[in-house]
């Protein structure tokens, strides 16, 4: 099966791949999405066309394909078109959505709000925000560590994101909004139900839940613009650029929604699967928490680069799974990839999550090995975009630092305070169809550490 033709005298490859059956393709993508781009590789190169998501599709792999798509030289990839498709319903005007001049405009003055002042600030919150939350938890055998990373991720947004007080009852329309909206990306029936007043699909409740976000934050605006402070939100209220550049109250409720979204089940994931390899590696977690007993309680962020195992397992975690598997664009005219013709109108895939475990990019790619950053290793250099979690080029994750502080904050946290495991033959059972969710919630048997303030030894209670 092949594509467009490349044109005559180009000197271009045609496409090639595999679209004979939409729905057996993307249930074979949902099953095997490893098999299934080694399949597309094997028999087509490294540029193939499939049917994927439900859409015909062209899947560009590898740090090569990545490095072209992702600095979009000759601006030939777009991502309003793209993630649009998707999200757009739901996360319109958010920063990712945007193109050219606009995006960037929007990027510069969003930059001001994640300077290393802001995220200094940030850190602190979210310290004491998640030291609170942690403190609740209670040991026990099968606790289900990736929900609660999940309600632990959306109690500290609030916190650090929003900074409004809110009483619970508030909090929790906030939050089932959030999760309503979220949610409805991923839903198979994509439309309102026609004429009834009240939400029946998650369709209708994620946009019954953006109009109550679109509410609650223009609400906040005057007081936030008025009073500033030290939280996310209200940040972007007063931030402006050296020309005077700043958001209106549009931007800042579109931006808002959009970054509560962006952060949210991205750093969930990174969580889960660190708890995960953490657990299947017994060995990393006391590397790990011997690192977290040595270090000061409540570091600063120049501290927080001094975990050097932590950092470790968490870059090696964020390679063996993930968080977006996979990037989308649209080509908004003719152009090459790696020598292969892409016609305008070209819906392509970047898959992340199985770039990230090629043998010929990564030596024992399946293996948990965070000693392959030690300097004198450094196998993420092979090439700048083996390894790419947070994506690359103008649109690469504004997220990064802010989401590896609160990993390392919550892992310092658990690593003090508690030891975790699963049965030797435990694998998660990870669903890949949309972002990665382990389905059964990641039980681990969780058990308590007597505090011991002096060096690194303590005992384990039941
Ligand atoms: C910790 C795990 C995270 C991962 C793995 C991650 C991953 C990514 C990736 C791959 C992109 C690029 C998407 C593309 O090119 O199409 C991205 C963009 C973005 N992320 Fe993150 N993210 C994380 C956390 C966060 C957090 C905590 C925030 C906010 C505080 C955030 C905010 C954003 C924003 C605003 C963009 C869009 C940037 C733009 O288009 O200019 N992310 N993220």
């Amino acid at each position: 099966m092949t594509t467009t033709p490349a044109p005559a005298g180009s000197g271009l490859k045609t496409v090639r791949g595999d679209t004979t059956n939409m729905v057996l393709n993307t249930l074979l993508f949902r099953r095997n999405l490893l098999g299934e781009c080694e399949r597309l590789r094997r028999e087509f190169g490294e540029v193939a066309a499939a049917n994927y998501v439900g859409k015909r599709v062209v899947m560009a792999q590898g740090p090569e394909a990545f490095e072209t798509v992702l600095m979009n030289r000759d601006r030939a990839f777009a991502n309003g078109p793209a993630w649009g498709y998707f999200i757009g319903a739901f996360f319109n005007r958010g920063v990712m959505l945007l193109d050219g001049q606009e995006h960037l405009d929007h990027r510069r003055v969003m930059q001001l709000a994640f300077g290393r002042t802001a995220l200094q600030s940030y850190l602190a919150a979210m310290q004491a925000s998640i030291a609170r939350q942690i403190a609740n938890w209670a040991a026990a055998p099968d606790f289900p560590i990736q929900r609660r990373l999940k309600q632990l991720t959306l109690d500290t947004a609030l916190d650090v994101f929003v900074g409004v007080s809110l009483s619970p009852g508030e909090a929790r329309k906030v939050n089932t909004a959030f999760v309503d909206t979220v949610h409805a990306t991923t839903t198979l029936i994509r439309a309102k139900t026609p004429l009834s007043p009240v939400p029946i699909t998650a369709w209708d409740r994620g946009l019954a839940g953006r109009k109550l976000l679109e509410k609650f934050f223009r609400s906040h605006i005057p007081a936030k613009r008025r009073d500033g402070g030290d939280d996310i939100f209200a940040r972007l209220c007063t931030v402006a650029d050296d020309d005077g550049a700043a958001f209106t109250d549009d931007d800042v409720v579109n931006h808002m929604i959009f970054l509560l979204m962006a952060a949210h089940d991205t750093t969930t994931t990174t969580l889960s699967s660190m708890a995960y390899f953490l657990a299947k590696n017994p060995d990393w977690q006391q590397r790990a928490r011997a690192e977290a007993l040595a270090g000061p309680h409540a570091p600063t962020m120049a501290e927080l680069d001094q975990f050097d195992v932590l950092d470790r397992c968490m870059k090696e975690s964020l390679r063996m799974c993930a968080p977006v598997n996979g990037l989308i664009r649209y080509a908004v005219k003719d152009t090459r990839i790696l020598g292969y013709h892409i016609p305008k109108d070209t819906f392509l895939i970047l898959p992340t999550y199985a770039n990230h475990l090629r043998s010929d990019v990564w030596p024992d790619p399946m293996r948990f090995d965070p000693d392959r950053y030690l300097p004198e290793r450094r196998e993420d250099k092979v090439h700048r975009m083996a390894w790419a979690p947070f994506g690359g080029g103008v649109h690469k994750c504004i997220g990064m630092y802010f989401g590896g502080m609160e990993a390392k904050t919550v892992f310092l946290e658990l690593l003090r305070n508690f030891e975790w495991s699963v049965p030797p033959d435990y694998i998660w059972p990870l669903d890949l169809s949309a972002l990665p969710v382990v389905r059964d919630g990641l039980p681990v048997s969780l058990v308590t550490r007597v505090r011991s303030d002096v060096g690194q030894a303590s005992e384990v209670t039941a």
